[in-house]
């Protein structure tokens, strides 16, 4: 089978880390061939981006979102640059395709990797394993409010940024939450929100993750404020399997998370369609680091793992096992970038990944 590929680099780290994924892809592909389940890449790369926005005034074209219609899949780098405002290249670029694309489920595994120091290891036994499960449709990015509501002018400004919680929304995050869950060792999922202080929507969340939770008797459940959370999850990270929350708070939960596991360079990422109706979307946790662009220095991991979860979804999960092998193979040989506290490059762990893979 032929997968065509969108990939959309975008800006800053994210070009160095999308053609590094696609050399480990492409060398997995051709790896694959004679196999019974031979697969290879077809990509079209698209410029996109901050830079293509200070050349036409726009972050993607008009026919840009029709063009990805046609894709198996969108494998995306990072938006953003400092030259251009982020909640326009963010809107303009990363959210509009979630949003056209109905990709309401954000899937961000993170585990310990060997041969990566966490600040949480500090026993061998630590154990950390989690996906953080992100409504990805509405709640506070639903881009409902505006500016200016005093009508007074200058100095007394009044903006508002409203949260949208919709009953169907909740149900199908907690119900693939709690499907993912039934598919690991540790069947429980935590479902995060701030309903003491935010009393229309995410009281509706604990609700309906309530009445939700009944039909998965089998599965351990816990409601935690988000608060709460971010200290669970630095002092009893083996308590958690599957982490269920709204738009912004699992934003913020899966930097955390993905710090703990030793970097923000490691984090994958799925923004999946689950209807298959549109292609879903791949792509690190991380950002364009403006400050480490250009050198070199950027962790492909958390690109290439994304890169994994693109094979689950095309339904190839001995291919994501061989590519994660990989990566696995490559940091407990010590081969890693500064961010881990490695001194290589990106262009040398990508050729260590590849050689993993042959290996
Ligand atoms: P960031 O994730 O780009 O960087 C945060 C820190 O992590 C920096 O110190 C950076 O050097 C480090 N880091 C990130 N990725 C790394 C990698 N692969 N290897 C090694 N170190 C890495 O977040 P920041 O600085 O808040 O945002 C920078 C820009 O990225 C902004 O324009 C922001 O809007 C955008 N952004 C885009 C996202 C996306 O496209 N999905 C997600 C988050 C931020
Ligand atoms: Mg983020």
């Amino acid at each position: 089978r032929t997968f065509r590929i969108a990939a959309v680099p975008a800006d800053g780290v994210g070009k160095e880390v999308v053609a590094a994924g696609r050399a480990v892809l492409d060398a997995l592909a051709e790896g694959s061939r004679g196999s019974a389940d031979a697969f290879a890449f077809d990509w079209e790369e698209f410029p996109w981006g901050c830079g293509y926005y200070e050349r036409t005034g726009e972050m993607i074209d008009a026919g840009g979102l029709e063009r990805l219609k046609d894709f198996d899949a969108i494998y995306f780098g990072a938006v953003g640059w400092p030259t251009v405002p982020d909640h326009i290249s963010l809107w303009g670029l990363r959210l509009k395709i979630c949003q056209t694309f109905d990709q309401w489920a954000n899937v961000r595994p993170m585990q310990f990797l060997p041969g990566v120091q966490s600040p949480l290891r500090k026993a061998d036994d630590t154990h950390l394993d989690w996906v953080v499960i992100r409504e990805n449709s509405e709640g506070e990015y639903a881009g409902l409010g505006g500016r200016n509501f005093s009508g007074r002018g200058q100095g007394s400004e009044v903006a508002v940024q409203s949260a949208l919680f919709t009953e169907v929304g909740c149900e199908r995050i907690m119900r693939f939450a709690f499907d993912l869950a039934r598919t690991r060792d540790r069947r429980k999922v935590s479902s995060v929100t701030k309903s003491n202080a935010q009393q229309y929507g995410m009281v509706l969340w604990d609700d309906v993750f309530k009445r939700v939770s009944a039909d998965y008797p089998d599965v351990e459940t816990e409601s935690v404020l988000v608060d709460a959370m971010s200290a669970k999850f630095v002092l009893q990270p083996e308590d958690l399997s599957v982490v269920v929350a709204s738009n912004l708070n699992a934003d913020i939960l899966s930097d955390l998370g993905s710090a703990l596991s030793g970097s923000l360079g490691l984090a994958a990422s799925a923004n999946l369609n689950p209807e298959r109706r549109f292609p879903s979307m791949f792509e690190p946790v991380h950002g364009s680091a403006p400050d480490i662009a250009g050198q070199g220095l950027a962790n492909p991991i958390g690109a290439v793992g994304s890169g994994a979860l693109m094979l689950d979804h095309f339904g190839l999960p001995e291919q994501a096992a061989r590519l994660r092998k990989a990566i696995e193979t490559t940091t407990a040989a010590g081969i890693l970038t500064r961010d881990v506290g490695g001194s290589a490059s990106t262009e040398e762990v990508t050729k260590a990944l590849i050689d993993a893979l042959s290996s």
